[in-house]
């Protein structure tokens, strides 16, 4: 299984504080930060975009942005988040009649590509040819669209079913994710964690950080 790899939610950090929140996760142990962007259309809410997270990207040397693109037409960001410093950008399948295009496009402007699938949508809709293309996987375990929602065990049988079929691609679980929820999901086999209300609601969020890896590791 590929290493494991802790992706904080900025959606649970003080947006007054933004990049020294980025900074404090990666001091205790990040390798990634998951930044979600919302565009009040693929789901109610309005958060940060492209010019935010240049911003993050200039003040924070080395972050790597994993961007969570909660977004009707996905393919209408790529541009932008690419020259923003954009790392990685995760489109939901739901979003796109033509996946491959869209996964090729992305590769171009030299991201690495994330498909995710929302709690409703089966793991099948990621084909072969998807997933195999991609380098990560999504499985929402809330509805997107807002953080602190309750973590839904009903979709961790979707990550063994990605897992079985990709065991060499990246994982990820998203939403209400925390030192309680995660067993299930890195025995389900996961490996890319985000979790935002777990760690930056923390009074250490360091500790936090630290018992997700070593969950996903034993
Ligand atoms: C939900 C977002 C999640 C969320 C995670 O739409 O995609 O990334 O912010 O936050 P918690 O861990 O608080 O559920
Ligand atoms: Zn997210």
């Amino acid at each position: 299984m590929p290493r494991p790899i802790i992706s904080p939610s900025v959606l649970a950090s003080d947006f007054g504080q933004l990049t020294i929140e980025c900074k404090r996760m990666i001091k205790g142990g990040a390798e990634w930060l998951h930044m979600d962007v919302m565009d009040g259309h693929f789901v109610p809410n309005i958060t940060i975009g492209a010019p935010v997270l240049s911003c993050v990207a200039k003040s924070v040397p080395g972050i790597f942005m994993d961007c969570h693109m909660m977004v009707e037409h996905p393919e209408k960001w790529v541009d932008d988040i690419a020259a923003a410093g954009g790392s990685l950008y995760c489109f939901h399948i739901e979003a796109t009649s033509d996946p491959l295009s869209l996964i090729k496009f992305i590769r171009d402007k030299n991201m690495k590509v994330g498909v995710a699938i929302s709690p409703d949508t089966p793991s099948t809709a990621i084909t072969d040819e998807i997933g195999l293309a991609a380098d990560m996987l999504l499985v929402m375990t809330v509805y997107p669209g807002r953080g602190g929602q309750k973590f839904l065990d009903r979709c961790v049988p979707k990550v063994a079913e990605l897992r079985a079929r990709f065991p060499n691609k990246d994982i990820e679980v998203d939403g209400g994710v925390g030192p309680k929820t995660v067993q299930s999901c890195a025995e389900a086999g996961t490996n890319v964690i985000v979790a935002g209300t777990a760690i930056f609601h923390a009074g250490n969020p360091e500790e936090v950080i630290t018992a997700l890896k070593n969950a996903v590791i034993t």
